[in-house]
């Protein structure tokens, strides 16, 4: 069996992206979750930092090199997973729509007061659930077989995909706007050093 190196920037990305996402639901649900326990002082601005947040880093940013560059070589040297990865292409195309159901619910909140508040609360429950899932699947089914399948070729392919991105980011100092945006999610955030919700 031919010895590959195991240790991949692309990895590195896609699990240090996965990071942020979940601070930013684990923020949301904070959010939601001190809502409910009766403080409905907080600045819904926060919230829809959150939002905006995921709208344009993973949705438009993540989820697409995923989908376009690392699952499409994992299909190609590979068809154990097609089932799993379709579904998390799936849930690519569903993030986007689930997102703006979100941003409806807090306009609803934000207008209907207290009476809209359970379903803005389920919905963030169940989007954080949706979206741990999702990165779990990622991270412990996909990841594993792709550091088997792949060959170093593919790896030069799909690293320099996801290097392009944040050499992009770079340049036009779009990462500086999302590490702005970041460090307010993570400034909301007090739950960081405890552990995040992922596992359960
Ligand atoms: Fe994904
Ligand atoms: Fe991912």
């Amino acid at each position: 069996m031919t010895h590959r190196n195991n240790h991949h920037i692309s990895l590195d990305i896609i699990q240090k992206e996965h990071e942020h996402l979940s601070v930013a639901i684990q923020g949301m649900l904070y959010f939601v979750r001190s809502i409910k326990n009766g403080n409905d002082t907080q600045d819904l601005k926060i919230f829809r930092t959150m939002l905006y947040y995921i709208t344009e880093y993973p949705e438009r940013i993540h989820h697409p090199k995923e989908d376009q560059i690392l699952f499409a070589k994992i299909k190609e040297r590979t068809h154990q997973l097609d089932n799993e990865l379709d579904a998390l292409s799936e849930q690519h195309s569903n993030g986007e729509l689930l997102v703006h159901r979100l941003h409806d619910a807090l306009l609803r909140y934000e207008f209907g007061g207290a009476e809209a508040f359970q379903q803005f609360h389920t919905l963030v429950e169940q989007y954080a659930h949706f979206y741990y899932a999702h990165m779990r699947t990622e991270e412990e089914c996909i990841l594993p077989v792709a550091k088997l399948v792949l060959n170093d070729a593919d790896w030069k392919v799909v690293d320099a995909s996801f290097i392009k991105n944040q050499e992009m980011m770079d340049e036009t100092g779009e990462r500086y706007n999302y590490d702005q945006m970041f460090a307010q999610i993570c400034s909301f955030t007090p739950l960081l050093n405890e552990g995040t919700d992922r596992k359960k």
